[in-house]
């Protein structure tokens, strides 16, 4: 993992860390939230209300549980559609105070069976299926009204009972048990039991209803401290509240509550009688959190009157101060813990932050050292670069003194090589003119001079160019005709043109203005695309030149129908030393370079298009006027350079020759030995093939391809090649003609300039087998030549004199080539394997070997000195003989086996063979 990712994956951590810690370790941590359901049967009477608050109280302990409330105003159908609603959408505990018992069973059995914990409080169902119940002893509340009353009655009197709803479980039990008591109390008598429902207004209709039941009786107990208030008042508007005693249930402290009622003589007493919201709340908050719980949680109750009444008020006022209190200091707290959690998440931040400057410090320390290293290597690379480029500048200066030096050593010795070119030159054309006398000019003297004049050309461009790249050339320019000047150059290279049937032509322009340009340079110019152009153009085709006028300069086109070139070779005809491969080994290749050096001295231009098709089109531009020449450039005079040879001459000498190779018709003679010369330069071909012709029947290629055609063709007894060619090189012909049956036994020698030891191993890799250097001794070729067919000769004689062909051990010991040695072992397995076939014929052979009838032929008398039939007769009679010797069969199956149809004429040619006719040569053999 980067460092960058490390980080990343850090600072992720850090923020889970962080922040999870903001909320995780606080008073509220990890608390799931719940949703209550409370159903409540009326919600408007204090006790109720005083219900909800205990409730809401107690559960704003646990923050985040939601109390779902719904009053049902007494009525038990309404209750049920309530708690319906809220089962629906989804509770996590229902708190129900059934209104009436029987109603709400189904609904708080449904509940408990749907697995909705159930709190039954106050007020009870009429089934067991809850989960816990929380609310007083209604029960005991009765028992302990009855026993107030008898109390205070002295166990005598009657009492009126003021009952809640008539199906609501409280009411059942307060009655039940108030009626326990007075069964202990003979002179104590409910008299009459009124429904009040719970409601005072309801309770003031009843009573007055009934107002004669008031009339003897000594006390009222109400089920709730709301009726009770009711009944006495009702007690004081008929007058009939002389000391009747009212006592109530709930005593609930506060405004309107019964302990007020207790102390302004409203009632006589109350029964304690608990909401138990507060302990419904923490019994529900212990189901949900699955802590522990009881299901019947019964709470206190006790009599209140004037007697207690004080005390009670007081403590209530110390719990609701108390109460009070803790509601304020639960606000503080909860300021407190808002301020606490904001800080810790600033803590946090800052934690987090800080953790992640020192990573990104440490990170940034450890890029620094990084960065340091690099630094550090780069500088060392930089150093070990700078030396080895140093090092580089150091050769390449040394390489170009070396080059330069080379250069000027070749300039100079060029320069040599003029005085004795001209020494030589002089007496030559002394010569030629004498021999030229009798006639006929010898061929030999030709072409001394013709290669002099080639020579001239080359030391000339050599020299020229090193003038122009030393910046020795100086221009002496003089305003001339251009026309007449072309004309005079045409006018050279007419008589070679025409000897071609050349249409070589100029294209003047009238009103040409005097060209300021130098005569001598514009000659070697014009002298080289001119001598170009004939050379590379076929006869009968043409040369034009075309002279026109633009605003500023003069254009003269030379446009040939010569050969052209390709795009590859037209880019680079301009660079020093190039030759295309059709002018290959034919010039210096300064040629055209030195033209454009020269054009542009004058400020001028030269330009090529060229197609195979078209030919070739060169576009000069030389500018008119003077102004771009320097004072020192002009000269007045024209100062015709002299020149100890003429200029011409070393442009067209050797360019019939160069041209078109003279195909000289050799006299056909039927000589022992054939030899092939593959050589380009035509002269040396020539050479070669006069000289050779005598003694053996030459053929004569121009280029490897063709030298390769001819080798098939003809399968010479030797062949002397070229190695450097256009087209396939000599080594890659040698090694063409070594791998193919049919040629492959024919000695080859390479002949070439190229003498240094690498060059003639490459050439005897490609399996020649001599490498000769030029220039050599013809004498020396012609011996080595002799030598090479001799040795052949001598391994044929020793490999026929073996007669058994087949036998490998034999094969193995000449000196044969392993293509060669394979054609025997293929073409000896074959007639052994026809032997019996008197039809087998050489064409058969040559088919199944896969060469034509002639090469078959030819190949057979290289190798073995025999024809083919010869070669086949004496296998026969090898196997003849052989058969004969094991003494199995009569001279007539011998006969058959060798396939021989007659024997009579099998005899004749055994004898002819061996001296002895089979028959004498079995008896001698037994
Ligand atoms: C309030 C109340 C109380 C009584 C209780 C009985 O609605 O009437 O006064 O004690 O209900 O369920």
């Amino acid at each position: 993992m980067r460092p960058f990712h490390l980080v990343c994956y850090f600072f992720l951590l850090c923020l889970a860390a962080g922040f999870s810690g903001c909320g995780g370790q606080g008073p509220n941590a990890e608390r799931k939230t719940y949703r209550i359901g409370f159903s409540q049967c009326v919600g408007s009477d204090l006790w109720r209300r005083t219900m909800l608050q205990e409730m809401q109280m107690q559960l704003s302990l646990h923050p985040g549980n939601e109390l779902v409330y719904a009053d049902a105003n007494n009525s038990s159908a309404l209750q049920v559609k309530q708690v319906c609603a809220m089962l629906e959408g989804g509770i996590d505990l229902l708190i129900i105070s059934p209104n009436e018992a029987q109603p709400l069973t189904g609904i708080v059995e449904r509940a408990y069976q749907q697995g909705v914990p159930v709190i039954v409080i106050d007020r009870k169902t009429a089934s067991s299926l809850y989960t816990a119940y929380v609310g007083a002893e209604n029960y005991q509340v009765g028992r302990m009204a009855g026993e107030y009353l008898a109390a205070q009655l002295a166990g005598k009197g009657n009492v009126l009972e003021i009952m809640g709803l008539p199906a609501s479980s409280p009411a059942i039990e307060r009655a039940r048990g108030m009626d326990d008591v007075f069964r202990e109390y003979p002179g104590l008598r409910v008299t009459a039991r009124l429904y009040g429902n719970w409601l005072p207004e309801d309770t003031r209709r009843i009573l007055f209803t009934n107002r004669e039941k008031l009339r003897d009786v000594r006390a009222i107990f109400a089920h709730n401290d709301q009726m009770a208030a009711s009944a006495r008042q009702v007690l004081r508007e008929l007058g009939l509240d002389n000391g009747v005693k009212v006592i109530g249930v709930d005593a609930l402290p506060g405004v309107g509550g019964g302990l007020d009622m207790i102390s302004s003589k409203v009632l006589d007493a109350s029964v304690l009688y608990p909401t138990g919201g507060k302990e419904a709340i923490g019994i529900a908050i212990n189901i949900l959190g699955r802590k522990r719980f009881r299901k019947e949680n019964i709470l206190q109750t006790m009599v209140i009157d004037s007697s207690t009444v004080q005390p009670m008020k007081l403590q209530w006022a110390r719990i609701s101060s108390q109460q009070k209190d803790i509601e304020r200091q639960r606000a503080m707290l909860a300021d407190q813990f808002r301020i606490y959690e904001h800080q810790r998440l600033v803590l946090n931040v800052i934690v987090v932050t800080l953790v992640l400057a020192v990573v990104f410090g440490g990170l940034a320390f450890f890029a620094l050292l990084e960065n340091r290293k690099i630094n550090k290597s780069l500088a060392q690379k930089n150093e070990e670069i700078l030396i080895q480029r140093n090092q580089l500048i150091d050769m390449s200066e040394k390489a170009a003194a070396a080059t330069e030096a080379k250069l000027n050593f070749f300039t100079n010795i060029s320069h040599e090589f003029r005085t004795p070119l001209t020494l030589i030159l002089s007496p030559l054309e002394d010569l030629l003119k004498l021999a030229g006398q009798g006639g006929q000019k010898p061929k030999a003297l030709e072409l001394i001079r013709k290669n002099v004049y080639r020579l001239l050309r080359l030391v000339n461009e050599l020299m020229d160019y090193r003038k122009i790249e030393q910046k020795l050339f100086r221009l002496h320019v003089t305003p001339n005709d251009l026309l007449r000047f072309l004309e005079g150059v045409v006018e050279s290279f007419g008589h070679h043109a025409e000897k071609r049937n050349i249409d070589l032509r100029l294209f003047g322009v009238s009103g040409l203005p005097a060209v300021w340009f130098d005569v001598n340079m514009l000659d070697k110019v014009f002298f080289n695309l001119l001598s170009n152009a004939l050379k590379f153009t076929p006869d009968g085709g043409y040369v034009h030149l075309n002279l026109s006028l633009a605003p500023d300069e003069v254009l003269i086109r030379v446009k040939d129908s010569g050969v052209g070139m390709t795009e590859q070779e037209l880019s680079r005809i301009f660079e020093r030393f190039y030759q295309s491969d059709a002018q290959f080994g034919r010039g210096s290749g300064l040629g055209l370079s030195l033209s454009k050096e020269l054009m542009e001295l004058h400020h001028g231009s030269i330009v090529a298009e060229s197609s195979k098709v078209e030919g070739t089109t060169f576009i000069l531009r030389l500018p008119l006027g003077e102004s771009h020449f320097q004072e020192e450039e002009k000269v007045a005079l024209v100062q015709h350079s002299e020149k100890p040879y003429d200029e011409l001459k070393v442009y067209t000498a050797g360019m019939e020759q160069d041209s078109k190779v003279e195909t000289v018709s050799l006299p056909v003679y039927f000589n022992v030995h054939s030899v092939l010369i593959v050589e380009d330069n035509a002269e040396l071909l020539d050479y070669l093939s006069d000289k050779l012709k005598a003694e053996y029947e030459v053929f004569c290629a121009a280029s490897g391809d063709e030298g390769l055609v001819l080798a098939y063709e003809q399968v010479p007894d030797l062949i002397i090649s070229d190695v450097l060619m256009p087209g396939i090189s000599g080594r890659e012909l040698a090694h063409r003609l070594k791998s193919d049956l049919r040629t492959s036994h024919i000695p080859v020698i390479l002949l070439t300039a190229q003498g240094s030891m690498e060059q003639q191993i490459s050439g005897l890799q490609s399996h020649a087998d001599l490498y000769l250097t030029k220039p050599f001794h013809l004498e020396h070729l012609k011996a080595n030549m002799q030598s090479l067919l001799h040795n052949r000769a001598m391994l044929r004689e020793r490999y026929a004199g073996h007669g058994a062909v087949s036998s490998s051990a034999v094969l193995k010991k000449t000196g044969f080539s392993v293509l060669d040695k394979k054609f025997l072992n293929d073409l000896s397995d074959l007639v052994e394997l026809n032997l019996d076939d008197e039809d087998l014929s050489v064409d058969d052979i040559a088919r199944s070997i896969g060469v034509s009838r002639v090469q078959l032929y030819r190949k057979i008398k290289a190798l073995l000195n025999c024809s083919v039939s010869d070669y086949i007769l004496e296998r026969r009679m090898q196997r003849a003989k052989y058969l004969l010797d094991t003494g199995e069969y009569s001279v007539s199956e011998v006969s058959y086996q060798v396939g021989v149809s007659s024997p009579a004429y099998f005899s004749t040619i055994f004898k002819g063979y061996f001296g002895v006719t089979p028959s004498a040569y079995r008896r001698n053999q037994t």
